[in-house]
């Protein structure tokens, strides 16, 4: 499976090797509709007996971490903290035995997380590691290990190993809301079945990749792009513009539309590009009078929106419909949309998707 299987880059291969990576890492650990990390060898008080959680993550990984921090602070309502690894040791963390620390990584290599987990360790934190390759560093100095099985990651640029971890952390959320007593079966039931549905909605994404490459077309030639979003919108679009950057050489500033007008604004002139994503119906409205504002001042908007809540909006907007999830699921189609953009605008340069220049696939200097 390391081969192209006839795709022009390893990027294209693993966005569409999406669905069947999604199903791998969640078939074996859903028992009788209920997540279940006992063949993980993972047990209940790991996530019982934690007060607090604190991601730590580089690159892609993190902002999957940013993805399940807002999940568990909507449905868990407990305290938690995303760290770049990076900066983790330098910023006094809080951490003890009553930490639960997870740890993100696709390689298991990175030297900074390595060296998170070390220090976590260290001050009797619990170290859980989402993790693609199997026995890597991370994986081996953790203390559990749930891996993410999205097959190998070839492309610089991460892509399934990104929509995976998102997978785990839905299962954790589950069975963490289930064992603290905040989600009772039913309940805990049901996210899942929503979680399982991912697969069948991400290849409705992808059979209309066509659609997405004729929006890429329209900021190849741009040097500054931005990409506004609120609330989870906002942590899709992190992530949906790293991945532009580190392919396209495009300038992409994820901005939360809302600080847009501290700022960001200023930039915002006539055929500015802006990429918005709308997913979340109870930030619709104010998500939609942000993207008036910088269309008021001439900027090229795309909107990528739930299908259910698109209106009329096409009239006004170039808009490419994403298709429908619970809102908190809506990451999940639509960073698969904002990869492909972020491919097609690459292969559409001529530049060698698959290995952008000054970037490395697995980082092991600090
Ligand atoms: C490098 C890769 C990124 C990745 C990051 C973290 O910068 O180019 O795609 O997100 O490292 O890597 P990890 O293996 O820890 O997920």
């Amino acid at each position: 499976s390391a081969g192209k299987n006839g795709y022009p880059f390893y990027m294209e291969k693993e966005i569409m090797e999406q669905p069947e990576a999604i199903e791998n890492t969640i078939k074996n650990r859903i028992v009788g509709g209920m997540p279940d990390f006992t063949a993980d060898g993972v047990p209940d008080t790991l996530f019982t007996e934690c007060e607090h959680i604190c991601i730590v993550a580089c690159g892609t990984a993190m902002h999957a971490g940013l993805v399940a921090q807002a999940l568990v602070k909507s449905i868990l309502h407990m305290h938690i903290e995303v760290q770049m690894a990076s900066e983790f040791m330098y910023s006094d963390p809080v951490i003890d035995e009553k930490t639960l620390v997870i740890a993100v990584s696709q390689s298991g290599e990175t030297i900074d997380t390595l060296e998170a987990v070390k220090y976590a360790k260290n001050r009797g934190a619990k170290c859980l590691a989402i993790i693609n390759v199997k026995g890597s560093s991370i994986a081996r100095e953790s203390d559990y290990v749930l891996y993410t099985n999205a097959g190998p990651e070839i492309a610089v640029a991460s892509t399934k190993a990104y929509t995976t971890q998102l997978a785990v952390f839905y299962l954790i959320v589950a069975r963490m809301a289930h064992s603290r007593g905040v989600f009772d079966d039913a309940q805990t039931q049901s996210f899942v079945r929503e979680l399982q549905r991912t697969p069948e909605v991400m290849k409705k994404v992808l059979e209309r990749r066509r659609d997405i490459h004729v929006v890429a077309k329209k900021v190849l030639g741009a040097k500054d792009l931005f990409m506004i979003g609120r609330g989870l919108d906002y942590s899709i679009l992190l992530e949906g513009s790293l991945k532009l950057k580190e392919v396209s050489y495009i300038h992409s500033e994820a901005y939360a539309s809302g600080e847009l007008k501290h700022g960001p604004i200023a930039l915002i002139t006539q055929d500015t590009p802006v990429v918005a994503t709308v997913t979340q119906e109870k930030l619709m409205s104010k998500e939609l009078s942000n993207i008036k504002e910088v269309k008021s001042r001439g900027a090229d908007v795309v909107v990528f929106i739930k299908e259910s809540i698109v209106g009329d909006l096409a009239k006004e907007y170039e808009i490419f419909t994403l298709p429908d999830m619970q809102d908190e699921f809506m990451v999940l189609p639509a960073s698969v949309a904002l990869q492909l953009l972020a491919y097609y605008v690459s292969s559409d340069k001529g530049f060698d998707v698959d290995k952008p220049r000054n970037l490395a696939k697995v980082v092991t200097v600090e």
